[in-house]
């Protein structure tokens, strides 16, 4: 039996359509509020036997805070593909991501052990790995320094990578990702699916900041790859492309047939910028969107190199184009 923890989110939900396709015995856990037609309907996109594969999942209510919760959702389980996590930029969420990111993790981790599991898969990001001092490209290599600057997201995610890394010398064989900025289709309203329905609706806003960009396909394609193969206790940047975010707003808009973001945002507007949406979020106590991580990323240019899983795997990622071309097909196929 597989396991998949986040199966109600982007990485989650297209894992889960691409083991339905070879599997019959898989778990995915959700919380009570999740929306699971979410994920059908990105199995929609897909297949027209949606349904039926659909129908293979055996979902279970569970939070990987709550280790009773954990306790159903791990009967027979042999694999674990650990998804869940909280994503944010906002400082305001770092207990909740300590929890959630840390503690959670944890939790995964100890019923992995407690349950001799035969493999467990980890997303973790880019946003763990150190800027390389020595070369232009950041590669598995380059450690991590909890420097003045880190960010609560990537801390959380490299205490949970530590707490994985405690399980493989548990004894549990573990392999972990490390994806750039995840582009799939669905999801629309929320993460990096926000900025194709933004970009269709005018969004005029770019900046010449560089990171590394990768396919949900791509993502997935590798932890299935990485589970079957004989490899343990390594870990593999996924990054198809080291692009500006004026390059792929630019892609996106040209595929809606949209005027390209035009505004370049300057630092200064980035500095302004968040500092009044935490003063609007002091008055109105809704959280700020507009963070000053976010703001300070988007001008940042780093550049990955996924060299090792192409040379271990012979893999080769879909180009970013290619990407943007699909999901905004499938973007305008839902909303005509
Ligand atoms: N998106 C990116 O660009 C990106 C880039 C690099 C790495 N990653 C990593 O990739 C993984 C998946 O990201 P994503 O973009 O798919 O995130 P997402 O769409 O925000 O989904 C997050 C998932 O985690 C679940 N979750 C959150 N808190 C939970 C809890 N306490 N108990 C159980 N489930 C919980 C959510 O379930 P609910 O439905 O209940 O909320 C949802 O299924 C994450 O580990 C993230 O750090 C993402």
């Amino acid at each position: 039996m597989i396991l998949v923890t986040g199966g109600t989110g982007l990485v989650g939900s297209h894992l889960l359509y691409q083991l339905s396709l070879e599997n019959d015995a898989i778990k995915a856990i959700h919380r009570k509020n999740s929306d699971l037609l979410a994920v059908k309907n990105v199995f929609q996109y897909f297949s027209a036997d949606y349904e039926l594969l659909f129908q293979k999942i055996k979902w279970v209510e569970a939070d990987i805070t709550d280790i009773i919760s954990l306790e159903e959702a791990f009967k027979n389980v042999k694999e674990v593909y650990h998804c869940a996590a909280l994503v944010s930029f906002n400082s305001k969420d770092y207990r909740a991501m300590c929890e959630i990111n840390i503690e959670g993790t944890s939790n995964i981790v100890n019923f992995c052990i407690a349950n001799k599991l035969k493999k467990l898969c980890f997303v973790s990001s880019i946003a763990t790995i150190e800027k390389s001092v020595s070369n232009k490209f950041t590669s598995e290599a380059d450690e991590w320094n909890m420097e003045k600057g880190s960010y609560g997201y990537a801390m959380t995610k490299y205490e949970a990578e530590m707490e994985v890394w405690r399980a493989s010398q548990e004894g549990v064989p573990i392999v972990i990702v490390n994806p750039g900025v995840i582009l799939g289709a669905g999801f629309w309203h929320q993460g990096t699916g926000a900025m194709f329905s933004k970009i269709n609706s005018g969004f005029p806003f770019y900046s010449e900041g560089v990171t590394g960009f990768v396919s949900v396909n791509d993502v997935v394609k590798a932890m299935l790859l990485l589970m079957k193969s004989g490899i343990v206790n390594e870990r593999y940047i996924l990054v198809s492309e080291n692009s500006s975010f004026k390059e792929v707003f630019y892609q996106i808009a040209k595929n809606f047939g949209k005027k390209p973001p035009s505004i370049k945002v300057t630092k200064l507007m980035s500095a302004i910028g968040w500092r009044l949406e935490k003063l609007k979020s002091v008055f109105t106590n809704i959280p700020a969107t507009l963070t000053k991580h976010a703001t300070k990323s988007i001008h940042e240019k780093r550049y990955y190199s996924s060299e090792k899983v192409q040379k271990d795997f012979n893999f080769n990622f879909e180009s970013i184009s290619e990407t943007i071309k699909n999901i905004c097909g499938l973007y305008k196929k839902e909303f005509k």
